[in-house]
């Protein structure tokens, strides 16, 4: 009798997790309030406006200016904040594509550096190792949600006179001290997609303190129009980059409901980092102490010698099949894609990133967010599950062999 549910035995978990992404009927009055005023875009309604001054006001941020992703988000405040065509700008090696390829899309360098191996967002010290004098920008990325580290990342750039765009696609709500992120920088992105934990299935935000920033992003993402000029007057080489009212309508009602769930999620994520010490070979990324996370992802970091060295998309499947919403997450630094490779379709440069390489290959392991908003019983679940799979490691060996001899 198999005891791995890989293998044919009873899941840890006879429940699912909370499912996501949620809505009320709050978001069906918002709907509804939007269908019957007949005001669909953001260029005739209120709604857009109205969450974007909420949503800047959370993040501490003086402007807030809503388009229609994250990538336009981390596109248009690029073009904003002037980044020379052929400069460089740069990023963590340990991110999503998007954070590149935004970089790429204005005519820029994406420049490659290794991460912090404890919070795997950007290490300031192979950030210095980076800067020359074609560099224009620095991106960090609040990585799963888990703040970077602003301050020896503002220091470096006031310092060479550099740029700086936070990456915050993944962090509505965090905090590097009592700052939120966002406009710690010269300005940050945000993502509404819809796996992330406030979400109107599409879209994105750009916050900034600096009012030229916000209203050049704001013409940009209106076709270039001149904000305060006639309808069909363009000054600038813009887009049509922007928010449905209805996105901005069922945002306002999430954004309501995000504090609490946020909280939740804190309280959950302490009770299972706390469980998780007990654990031998699983370590959670380091949260320093002034430093408020906003949990998109719980991200461990997995020695698969204590799971009998088994491969790491063995351990992710043995974990789904237990009942936990595990990933492998990213499956390699964006300079090993193909549309980076060997000189690929789009330049870049990258440093030794070792930490970001074994992150994906054999180390992290994301567990998704809505594994945070159950009980405390639901998120020990995560703990439990491991120490499953640990103490069946013979069986999971056996199923890693078969796995990989299948593929
Ligand atoms: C780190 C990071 N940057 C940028 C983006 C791009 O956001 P969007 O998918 O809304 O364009 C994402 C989205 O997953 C992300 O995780």
């Amino acid at each position: 009798m198999a005891d791995l549910a890989l293998a044919g035995g009873k899941p840890l978990r006879s429940t699912s997790y909370p499912s996501w992404p949620q809505a009320g009927p709050e978001e069906l009055t918002a709907l509804e309030r939007v269908l019957r005023s007949g005001n669909w875009s953001s260029s005739y309604g209120s709604e857009v406006r109205t969450f974007e001054e909420s949503f800047a006001k959370y993040q501490h941020a003086r402007q807030g200016i809503c388009v229609n992703s994250g990538e336009a988000a981390l596109i248009l405040a690029f073009k904003a904040l002037q980044i020379p065509p052929g400069s460089e700008v740069i990023i963590p090696a340990y991110t999503f594509v998007a954070s590149a390829t935004a970089v790429v899309q204005v005519g820029a360098i994406p420049v490659f550096v290794d991460v912090d191996p404890d919070t795997y967002c950007i290490s300031p010290r192979a950030l210095e190792e980076a800067i020359r004098p074609q560099t224009a920008a620095i991106m960090p990325v609040h990585f799963a949600g888990l703040p970077a580290d602003m301050a020896p990342i503002m220091e470096l750039a006031q310092h060479h006179g550099l740029k700086v765009l936070e990456d915050a696609a993944q962090a509505w709500g965090a905090r590097y001290g009592d700052r939120a992120v966002g406009a710690i920088g010269d300005a940050g992105g945000f993502s509404f997609q819809a796996s992330k934990n406030l979400t109107a299935g599409e879209g994105g935000i750009i916050v900034t303190d600096d009012a030229e920033v916000a209203t050049t992003c704001r013409s940009l993402a209106d076709c270039g129009r001149a904000v305060t000029a006639q309808r069909y007057s363009h000054a600038l080489l813009g887009g049509n980059h922007r928010m449905t009212e209805f996105q901005g309508a069922i945002l306002r009602a999430q954004l309501d409901r995000y504090p609490g769930q946020l909280e939740l999620r804190t309280r959950n994520a302490a009770v299972l980092t706390a469980e998780l010490k007990g654990l031998p070979g699983v370590v959670p990324l380091e949260l320093p102490v002034d430093r408020k996370h906003s949990w998109h992802l719980f991200v461990m970091r997995v020695d698969p010698r204590e799971f009998g060295g088994v491969s790491k998309s063995t351990l992710v499947k043995a974990l789904v099949a237990e009942g936990i919403p595990a990933a492998v997450g990213y499956s390699s630094p964006p300079y090993q894609q193909p549309v980076f490779k060997d000189g690929g379709v789009a330049e870049s440069r990258h440093m030794a990133c070792p930490v970001a390489e074994q992150a994906c290959q054999t180390e992290a392991i994301w567990v998704r967010h809505p594994a945070l908003l159950g009980s405390e019983e639901d998120s020990l679940d995560v703990a439990r599950a491991l120490a499953k799979l640990q103490a069946y490691n013979h069986e999971l060996s056996t199923l890693d062999q078969t796995s990989t001899s299948e593929s």
